[in-house]
């Protein structure tokens, strides 16, 4: 393995150079060119991993699976009911038992903080397959994505994320971006931006690798020419539904609807959405909120037209999930 992946957790992308992020992105390309062309070789027979969900996940979940079997490995999925995890055992303690039967785990939950535990406490490499903070599996997919629909070079790209730009989405796509030299800017009201000690990070990122980060409560200064327009809920998973009320007031603005799309002013821009999506009222949360909101019963984060639009590329960037999630397996477990 030419980089210093193998045995690596990937917790927040925080301690991941560019080339090795650029090398994940490399990977994923040739192992979903390998599963397309049916030349796929498994390098994982033989590994166990265990994958612990506190919060619910349909993607990162199924992404997990698939590409573990398409490797050879064998999961476990840990459902947020059924084990001891939290309520009887500490995480120093469950990380210490997985440890000895798991080449890897996976964990989806709350705190960043509990992951960094259980990767520390572990001894085999820990994914974040999701926390309040962080989404850094998302973020290669995010990116393959953007490479795959885009003929720029990847530093030339630009991107939008508009929205709750303090949750793991909004901080994740500054880093990745920051790490890779891309065009990032962020559009939310100021309450939501991600905190100072991380912005400061991510200039810090950006110094070195020639990124442009632009932080604004204007949404259509931030999407002027952009080729992606990234959002996500405005109430993530762990917050209270009386978060909604005062969400839906401060976030308005930031809708990614036709108008928003037509302002980017790039006829080649491209929406992108890490899933699920309330794009209309035929979920049981989007049918609550337009009963009480009727100005959003066409779609509250995004509206259907731009979600049903040729827009919209959030299905294959869901896809990917699957590739790049099988390229940090691989690169971190295969013997190879
Ligand atoms: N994007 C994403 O993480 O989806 P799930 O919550 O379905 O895993
Ligand atoms: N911010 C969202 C992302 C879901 C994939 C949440 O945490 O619920």
């Amino acid at each position: 393995m030419a980089f210093n992946i193998h045995n690596r957790s990937l917790l927040s992308l925080m301690h991941h150079s560019e080339r090795e992020l650029r090398y994940l992105l490399d990977l994923s390309r040739d192992l979903k060119r390998a599963k397309y062309t049916g030349t796929e070789r498994q390098h994982l027979k033989g590994k166990n991993i265990a994958l612990i969900f506190e919060k619910t996940s349909t993607r990162t979940r199924c992404a997990f699976e698939v590409a573990a079997y398409d490797q050879g490995a064998n999961v476990t999925y840990i459902d947020p009911n059924s084990s001891q995890i939290g309520h009887k055992e500490s995480m120093k303690d469950t990380a210490r038992v997985l440890g000895r039967m798991y080449d890897a785990i996976e964990y989806r939950g709350f705190k960043q903080e509990i992951v960094e535990e259980l990767a520390r406490y572990a001894g085999v490499p820990v994914y974040n397959g999701l926390t309040d903070e962080y989404h850094p599996t998302q973020m290669i997919a995010d990116v393959m994505t953007m490479r795959e629909h885009s003929d720029k070079a990847l530093h030339q790209i630009s991107y939008a994320y508009l929205g709750d730009a303090r949750n793991n989405m909004g901080n994740s796509l500054l880093l990745i971006g920051a790490k890779l030299g891309m065009d990032v800017r962020i559009a939310a009201p100021r309450a939501l931006w991600p905190s100072d000690a991380h912005v400061q990070a991510c200039h810090e990122f950006a110094e070195q690798s020639g990124a442009r980060l632009m932080l604004t409560e204007d949404p259509i200064a931030a999407v002027e020419g952009v080729d992606f327009v990234h959002t996500d809920v405005w109430v993530s998973m762990g917050e209270p539904v009386e978060a909604w009320a005062e969400r839906i007031e401060q976030l308005l603005p930031y809708q990614v609807n036709t108008a928003l799309m037509q302002a980017t002013g790039n006829p080649r821009s491209k929406f992108m959405h890490c899933l699920p999506a309330f794009h209309n009222s035929e979920t049981k949360v989007g049918k609550e909120i337009a009963a009480k909101y009727p100005h959003l019963s066409n779609g509250i984060e995004v509206t259907e037209d731009v979600f049903e639009s040729p827009y919209n590329i959030a299905f294959e960037q869901a896809e990917n999930r699957m590739h790049t999630i099988k390229a940090i397996l691989v690169s971190t477990l295969a013997d190879i």
